[in-house]
């Protein structure tokens, strides 16, 4: 299995000669709040508006803001028998991030699916509610060369080191 830097730069290498080798399709997404105090959903869903055009969208009201301490753990799963950690399951400090994003190629290559598509744009204190509007995969080319198959991207969200929400975005590749 190659390294997660050795990944990176082959994606980086994809990118560069926009060759294509998997596609990717969201199958369905999955909103918890451990914290309904602290923050819920108003929505989160997934639309399939024609086979090639699919998007989630979320909203997250945080109720105790300014949250000015964040931490974002991204895990990626592969169905095989239930969900198996494949790959990565990285931790980023969510206040530092934006302006730091060369720190964690790995994190950056899984923010950028979603960053044009939201107002996380900056970095703390998040005193609003965070928004992912339409977020699909059009804009992703370089989809990494892995077996086909049902995948899983976890991200748990933490602020003050209390786990308060979870994301659970399932997609397909082939
Ligand atoms: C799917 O829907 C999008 C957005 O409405 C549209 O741009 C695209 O042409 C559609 N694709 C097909 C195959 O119908
Ligand atoms: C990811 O790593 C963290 C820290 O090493 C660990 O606590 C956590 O259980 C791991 N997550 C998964 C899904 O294995
Ligand atoms: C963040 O996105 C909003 C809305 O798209 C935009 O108005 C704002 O200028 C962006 N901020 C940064 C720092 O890029």
């Amino acid at each position: 299995m190659f390294s997660p830097v050795r990944l990176v730069q082959l994606s980086i290498f994809l990118f560069s000669t926009h060759l294509v080798i998997c596609k990717l399709e969201f199958t369905n997404i999955k909103c918890v709040t451990f914290d309904p105090e602290f923050a819920v959903f108003d929505y989160c869903f997934l639309k399939s508006v024609n086979r090639t055009y699919k998007y989630y969208s979320l909203k997250v009201k945080l109720l105790k803001t300014p949250v000015t301490n964040v931490k974002i753990n991204i895990a990626t799963f592969q169905r095989l028998n239930g969900y198996k950690l494949f790959l990565y399951n990285v931790t980023v400090d969510g206040c530092r991030f934006y302006k730091n994003q060369r720190s964690n190629p790995v994190f950056s290559y899984f923010f950028n699916f979603f960053i044009a598509y939201s107002n996380l744009n900056h970095s703390c204190p998040y005193d609003h509610d965070i928004i992912l509007e339409k977020v699909s995969i059009s804009h992703v080319t370089n989809v990494l060369p892995v077996p086909h198959g049902d995948y899983l991207y976890r991200a748990d969200w933490y602020a003050y080191n209390i786990k308060r929400d979870t994301v659970d975005v399932f997609a397909k590749i082939y």
